[in-house]
């Protein structure tokens, strides 16, 4: 039976899903945040959106500096995502907080995080605000990533970081993929 409802409970619907690490930098101030709620707008031109609360301090410094990095991190690394996703960088300097290991951007001011698997590095062309939320739609002009943890077709084959919502976590078995030929599918 299928349940008729619109509650912050029933709006969970699109989990799992992979998350984001958002970075930032304006002046000497870098910040990083977790964001699960992440796409890919298009590939010609190479566009990828993070929704962000005004209420983040990340959001501030997007806003201003107009560009961000979104490292993508494997399961291993659940418990920085969550640390990051629940301290604000308003009450404390994450990145000494919690020891995090930086690479520098390539084509943005901003870092990315080393451990991460794959790193977008975005700069922002649209900010349009939708309810609670500012989409802010990045041209990627920088992409790095681990090739082991890819396949020659490009899928990953790593055990991704997905959010299940309400700080839980799981991941993919890679040993588990149902892939089609479809010439021969019916
Ligand atoms: C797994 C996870 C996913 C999150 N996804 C989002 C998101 O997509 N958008 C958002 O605005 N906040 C999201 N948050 C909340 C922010 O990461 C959180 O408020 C963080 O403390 C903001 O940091 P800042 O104030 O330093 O920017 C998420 C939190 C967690 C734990």
């Amino acid at each position: 039976m299928m349940v008729f409802e619109a509650n912050p409970k029933s709006l969970y619907q699109e989990y799992p899903s992979t998350v984001a690490v958002v970075g930032a930098k304006l002046g000497n101030t870098v910040n990083f945040m977790a964001a699960a709620w992440h796409t890919m707008l298009s590939f010609s031109p190479p566009l990828f959106a993070v929704l962000i609360s005004p209420k983040r301090f990340t959001h501030s410094l997007i806003e201003q500096s107009g560009e961000f990095t979104a490292s993508f991190l494997p399961y291993s690394h659940s418990r920085i995502v969550e640390l990051l996703g629940r301290h604000s960088g308003k009450d404390l300097n994450k990145v000494e907080a919690f020891n995090l290991r930086l690479e520098e951007g390539h084509n943005v001011k901003c870092p990315y995080l080393k451990d991460a698997i794959a790193v977008y590095e975005c700069q922002v062309v649209d900010a349009p605000t939708y309810g609670d939320h500012t989409l802010f739609a990045g041209k990627i002009v920088g992409v790095h990533y681990d090739p082991e943890a890819f396949d020659k077709e490009g899928r990953p084959v790593y055990q991704a970081l997905l959010y299940l919502g309400k700080d839980a976590y799981t991941t993919n078995d890679p040993a588990r993929v149902v892939t089609y030929d479809l010439k021969k599918l019916k």
